[in-house]
């Protein structure tokens, strides 16, 4: 599905259907710029300020929402100050950073990937966590961590054959209710949904008989 793009006066909204996962940030909070389920145009990228505009895309944890600036100024395809990955409960994992997926650069800094197994899209999450009834809790313990030295910067995803997703890079895990839990440079994230430990592999995946490129 190739992504919609609307220029309006001062900036331009790009929509990637394939990578939302409706958190309805967008149709809730600035129902004027998406009005969903109507026919033709459902993007306004005119009926807020630029401003607004732009915290949709900031605000849209999928990356499906990209704005930028018609001048050049701005951008929402800029990288955080602090690499995070969220643990959302019952669904995925949102991260934001300089991402990488399989060593190749990502345009947008946000994206949400599968945790619970099921998606057809992996490794990111299209929302098939709800239908499978996929239960784990956004609030993992906190761990003992240090410091990073460098809280930005590249992080690659890599989605280990049949396994969990090896992720490298200053990373902060963060629990839906924002708290730090472990902060990384090195990681095993499950994607298989069986983790006794999520959001950490725990090579529970073998017995499962998981199976995922
Ligand atoms: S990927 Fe889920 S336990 Fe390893």
């Amino acid at each position: 599905m190739p992504a919609e793009i609307v220029k309006g006066k001062t900036v331009t909204i790009q929509f990637d259907g394939a990578k939302c996962i409706h958190s309805r940030g967008c149709v809730l909070g600035y129902p004027n710029v998406y009005v969903p389920n109507v026919k033709g145009e459902w993007i306004h990228p005119d009926a807020a300020s630029a401003e607004e505009v732009m915290h949709t895309a900031l605000n849209c944890p999928s990356g499906a929402i990209r704005v930028s600036y018609n001048d050049g100024s701005e951008t929402s395809d800029k990288p955080p100050v602090v690499n995070t990955v969220r643990v959302r409960e019952n669904g995925p994992l949102a991260i934001e950073a300089e991402l990488s997926v399989r060593g190749e650069k990502q345009a947008t800094p946000r994206a949400t990937l599968c945790r619970c197994g099921q998606s057809k899209n992996k490794p990111w999450c299209d929302g098939a966590h709800a239908a499978a009834g996929f239960t784990a809790t956004g609030e993992p313990a906190t761990r003992e961590f240090t410091a990073l030295e460098v809280r930005n910067g590249p992080v690659n995803v890599q989605p280990s054959p049949n396994g969990p997703l090896l992720v490298s890079g200053n990373l902060e895990i963060v629990s839906g209710t924002g708290r730090t839990t472990d902060k990384v440079t090195k990681v095993a994230l499950c994607r298989c949904g069986h983790s006794k430990n999520k959001p950490y592999c725990d090579g529970s995946h073998k017995a499962a008989g998981f199976t995922a490129d």
